[in-house]
């Protein structure tokens, strides 16, 4: 099978790890490149925990440190969620290695180069790092083949009554994005949260290491997740990865999709012309609205092994 390559970028952070731990699982895709942005914690910690995620897989992918704050705007970590060590308090060990010297956006760019228009690019944080990229090297665009995104939503909002955490850090980057030209992918809220393990699922993967980790650094925000009424723990980042390896398992539309940056109310909202009667010029997104949770719970469950 020739698989896909894929670069990530996140912010990992709880359900990032769990995004990474897939990915390297997938035969039908190829890591080529790690970056990290802050977002759910600081730089030094999302960097450092992609390192140890690594060191967990005993992979060697490159991991390059990206920006330390979004592109206009004051940073805001989300440690209310995912703990100050962005692991849910599970404090790992110091990594074997060190991050690359190259920042995000070069290394982005130079992997492009290598991949006649078939690099796939998934972001599952603040998507600060490849705006910076797509502002900084303006032939990108055509070297990449989609931006896979965790972040906005249709209809609603997590951060705010409208808009989602990733898009609301930095509002700014995600326009750029939308307004790229490179066709998103976008894995908004309606879906993630139909991505999520139920306590009996979490509790089924501490038969391995991986797995014991990963239900310690997640089970403090099942308890969050379970209190405001979803189901379970919504491993929101995971659907961009699968939706690359499963396109399959995914329900969605071709949809316009752009980002309020001005007004303080509904900052960060993910304008979308799915459910409108006026359309917007282009459809420039697919947007997954269904997700085949099984399958879900099957990958994660096979990556933890
Ligand atoms: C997104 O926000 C972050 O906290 C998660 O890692 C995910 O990427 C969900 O809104
Ligand atoms: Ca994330």
């Amino acid at each position: 099978m020739n698989r896909l390559p894929v670069w990530i970028d996140g912010d990992p952070g709880v359900d990032d790890a769990a995004a990474i731990f897939v990915a390297h699982d997938r035969e039908e895709l190829q890591i080529v490149g790690i970056s990290a942005v802050a977002g759910n914690a600081p730089l030094d910690i999302t960097t450092k925990n992609a390192l140890c995620l690594c060191d967990m897989m005993q992979a060697d992918y490159p991991v390059y440190r990206g920006a330390s704050g979004p592109l206009m705007r004051a940073y805001e970590d989300g440690a209310d969620f995912h703990g100050a060590d962005g692991m849910g308090g599970t404090n790992l060990p110091a990594p074997k290695r060190s991050a690359e010297t190259q920042s995000a956006w070069d290394a982005l760019y130079e992997e492009a180069k290598k991949h006649d228009g078939k690099l796939e690019v998934v972001a599952m944080g603040p998507l600060t790092n490849i705006a910076l990229a797509l502002s900084k090297y303006p032939d990108l665009k055509n070297l990449i083949h989609r931006i896979a995104i965790m972040g906005g939503s249709v209809t609603r909002g997590n951060r705010t009554p409208c808009a989602e955490y990733n898009i609301f850090a930095d509002p700014d980057a995600a326009q750029i994005v939308f307004r790229s030209g490179v066709k998103v992918v976008m894995c908004p809220l309606e879906v993630t949260e139909q991505a999520y393990l139920t306590a009996q699922e979490l509790e089924a993967l501490r038969t391995t290491e991986k797995g014991e980790f990963y239900y310690q650094a997640s089970k403090h925000i099942l308890a969050k997740n379970l209190e405001a009424g979803h189901e379970g723990f919504c491993i929101h980042d995971v659907c961009p990865v699968l939706y690359l390896a499963r396109e399959d398992i995914f329900k969605g539309e071709d949809a316009g999709v752009f980002v309020e940056t001005q007004s303080n109310l509904t900052l960060g909202k993910t304008v979308c012309d799915l459910y409108s009667d006026k359309q917007f010029d282009v459809k420039n997104t697919f947007v997954a609205l269904e997700i085949d949770r099984e399958a879900f719970v099957e990958a994660v469950s096979r990556a933890m092994k």
